[in-house]
This record gives C-alpha cells, structure tokens and sequence, in this order.
C-alpha cells in the first residue's frame, strides 16, 4: 500500500509560534502563566502545559486579585474589548496573535472607519471570528455559509469590504463571493484566508482525490482541521477524521492502493508520524 502524507501537515507558522512563545515563558517564569483560551485546539498539547503550571482563563474575571504573572494571547487573538480589559489587569501580556489574524483586524478597522460596512465570512461563534467583528466600528455581519449569503437581505447601497476567517474553506469563500456579486452588493473583497490554509486545503485537496484511504488528523474543536474533513471527504468517500492513532480503526477497501494523510494547523507532529508509522507498518 503507497502512503502520501501532506507536506503542510500539522503546525502552522503562527500555532509554532503561539506554543513556542508559551513553552519559552515557562522556562524564563516558572509560574503564574495563563493562556487566554487553550493555546491551541489539541487537547494533549494543552494538558502537558497544564502538568507544567500554566493555566487557561476564559474570561479577565479570573484574573481579579492576581498581582502579578503574564497572560498569553493565543493565535486566534482576542477581542478589542477583551484585549483592553487584560491590560487593566496590569499583568504582563504577551500577544501571539497571529500576523495574519491582526492583518484582518487592521483592515476591519480602517474600512469600518472609512464607513464601510463589513463582511465576514467565516464561524460566527469561533474566537477569530468574534475578534475580527469586534474591530468594526460601524454594520458588520457574518456570514457562515453560501446558503447564508442566499438569504443575506442587506441594503444594496453601501459599500461592502468582505473580509474572511483566516482557516474559511477556500472553495466555499469563492462561492460565497459570486453570490454576493450576482444579487447586486458593491463589495470589495480581501481574501484573508491565510496562506498556511490555502495550502493545506490544495494540497489536502488534490491528495484525497487520487486516495482510497483519507485520515484527516486534528482536534475536536479545531476548526481548520474539520474543513479539511469537509474537503476531504468530497472527494474520497472513505475519509477517517481523529484525534490521535488510539480513534483509528481503519477499513480498508479490499482494493485500496493509496492511503494519504494530512493534519490540521493544530497537530503536533509526533502524532502525525505516530499514525503514519502505524499505517505503513499496518497496511
Ligand atoms: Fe496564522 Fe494561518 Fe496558522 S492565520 S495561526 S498561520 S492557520
């Protein structure tokens, strides 16, 4: 069995930095360390941190009554509000929000300012998302889905600067764009996927069309990870989504010639090699 596995699988530049940032502050501060939100989607990742000290707040409430520590901002980043209320704390902050992610926030910021109204294309509820919306000074609206830009019924006079989650299905933002032109909206578009997901996604794309076998490795709750299941999956049937090696129970297809593997920005590596190796001995 021939066995592919992505080269842009696993850790993105800006998830390598967030977590390096934290592992470094353990060795320089030993204690008091908290990260806003885990740092990053993966759950053994973020218990080792746990075992070392660092604990993850979900709200500027929790630091109340702490005098002194550093709070890290993870790579999603957070919300303007948010943001300020951390710096009243007086903590020291260390802000690993992704280059690409603060980019949107500078372009939400000046277009809104310029009166603009504003789009975002991406998961309403996920914290990129929620910071982003947060640096609009004036409408903003998120659009989820094509079906939702369908049924978008804004005012057809303003000007639109469409903007999106920096880990948005590249397929499904180019659909939602054409929608938006057709029905008539004055939109300038930025393209904010970033270029870390634009090229997993292709090359998650292209590997799952020619595979029998997908396994698509990345945390429950991590976005990026579950569109490359999406991507994935339209494109070979037999498309797995797991955690780690222990979800794996592979049926492979008695004629199956090809088994790719890819991973999301949130996957360490020693896991990625974990299953490969498990595959390659196994199959
Ligand atoms: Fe940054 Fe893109 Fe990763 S926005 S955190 S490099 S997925």
């Amino acid at each position: 069995m021939e066995v592919i596995v992505a080269e842009h699988a696993g850790f993105c530049f800006g998830v390598t930095k967030a977590v390096e940032t934290v592992y470094e502050q353990i060795e320089k501060e030993k204690s008091n360390i908290y990260t806003y939100g885990p740092i990053i989607h993966n759950e053994i990742v973020v218990s080792d941190l746990e075992k070392k000290g660092v604990k993850v707040i979900e709200s500027p409430d929790e630091l109340k009554g702490i005098n002194n520590g550093t709070i890290i901002i993870r790579s999603h980043g957070v919300t303007k509000e948010v943001h300020k209320q951390l710096e009243e704390t007086g903590l020291q902050i260390i802000d690993a929000t992704c280059p690409f992610v603060k980019r949107i926030h500078r372009i939400v910021e000046e277009e809104s300012g310029k009166g603009k109204s504003i789009i975002v294309v991406g998961s309403k509820s996920h914290p990129e998302v929620e910071g982003i919306v947060s640096y609009a000074t004036g409408p903003v609206y998120v659009i989820e889905s094509p079906e939702m830009a369908r049924e978008f019924s804004g005012d057809k006079k303003p000007e639109y600067t469409v903007v999106s989650q920096t880990t948005y299905n590249k397929n499904k933002f180019q659909e939602t764009i054409e929608i938006f032109k057709n029905v008539g909206y004055n939109i300038n578009i930025v393209n904010t996927i970033c270029n870390a997901t634009d090229e997993r996604q292709s090359e998650a794309e292209e590997i799952a069309s020619k595979a029998d076998v997908m396994i698509v490795i990345g945390g429950a709750h991590s976005s990026n990870s579950r569109k490359l299941y999406e991507i994935c999956a339209q494109k070979c049937a037999n498309t797995y989504f797991i955690q780690t090696l222990d979800d794996l129970h592979l049926e492979i297809p008695e004629s199956a010639e090809l088994i790719g593997i890819t991973a999301g920005a949130s996957t360490p590596k020693n896991i990625i090699e974990e299953v490969q190796k498990h595959v390659r001995t196994n199959f």
